[in-house]
């Protein structure tokens, strides 16, 4: 889509934000989209030994380079490498996506905690959000551009008129932004 062809449904559109919410929870979900940091938390957990329950892990405080630290020090079922750890299966791209989600959106308020905590009661990943709030007025491939324009997608987010609109908060649009910047994506690869 061109962005006078945007600016055209800019106009048309004047959703009701019940509608848009009801559309928004029945965005088809995009198998091209990377996996974000809650599903890879998943599968470094499932694999882990030695790391502490996710019920004591969710109320962490940590930057980005401690989580990495914290996995890496830990046990893989499989012998992999002593300074990979738990971290063996992911690629340095997976491994900050997973980092930063941790870093922004733990540790979560006591209320949310309880022993059977699964990564599914965490907050949604990058991936998730933009499943769910960014294929909604435009397609996916509208949602994503290259790296270097990252700071642009920050300034189009908070301060573009029509995604003022879609009232997320600012640890969402942190997660989604981070999610964004380290996994660049195509727009001809995405619907
Ligand atoms: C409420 C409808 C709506 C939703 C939801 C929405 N967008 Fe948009 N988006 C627009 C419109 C309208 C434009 C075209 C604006 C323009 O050209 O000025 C646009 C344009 C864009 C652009 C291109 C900006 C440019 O300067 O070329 C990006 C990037 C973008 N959106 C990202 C996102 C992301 C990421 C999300 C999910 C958080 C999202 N959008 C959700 C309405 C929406």
């Amino acid at each position: 889509m061109t962005r006078s062809a945007l600016r055209n449904l800019a106009l048309a559109l004047t959703l009701p934000a019940g509608m848009l919410i009801a559309l928004a929870s029945n965005a088809a979900g995009n198998p091209d989209l990377p996996p974000g940091g809650s599903q890879l938390l998943a599968e470094v957990l499932d694999v882990c030994t030695t790391c502490d329950p996710l019920h004591e892990l969710a109320t962490e405080e940590r930057s980005p380079d401690e989580w990495e630290q914290y996995f890496r020090d830990q046990e893989h079922q499989d012998d992999t490498p002593e300074d990979e750890g738990a971290l063996a299966d992911l690629s340095d791209q997976q491994i900050a996506t997973l980092t930063s989600y941790l870093a922004i959106n733990l540790p979560r308020p006591e209320d949310d905690i309880h022993d059977d905590i699964t990564t599914d009661h965490l907050p949604a990943d990058g991936a998730e959000l933009m499943q769910r709030y960014c294929s909604v007025c435009h397609s996916l491939a509208v949602s994503v551009i290259p790296e270097w324009e990252i700071e642009q997608l920050w300034q189009d987010l908070l301060s573009d008129p029509h995604h003022r609109g879609i009232g997320l908060s600012d640890q969402r649009l942190e997660e989604i932004a981070a999610y964004l910047a380290n996994n660049p994506m195509q727009p001809d690869d995405l619907r």
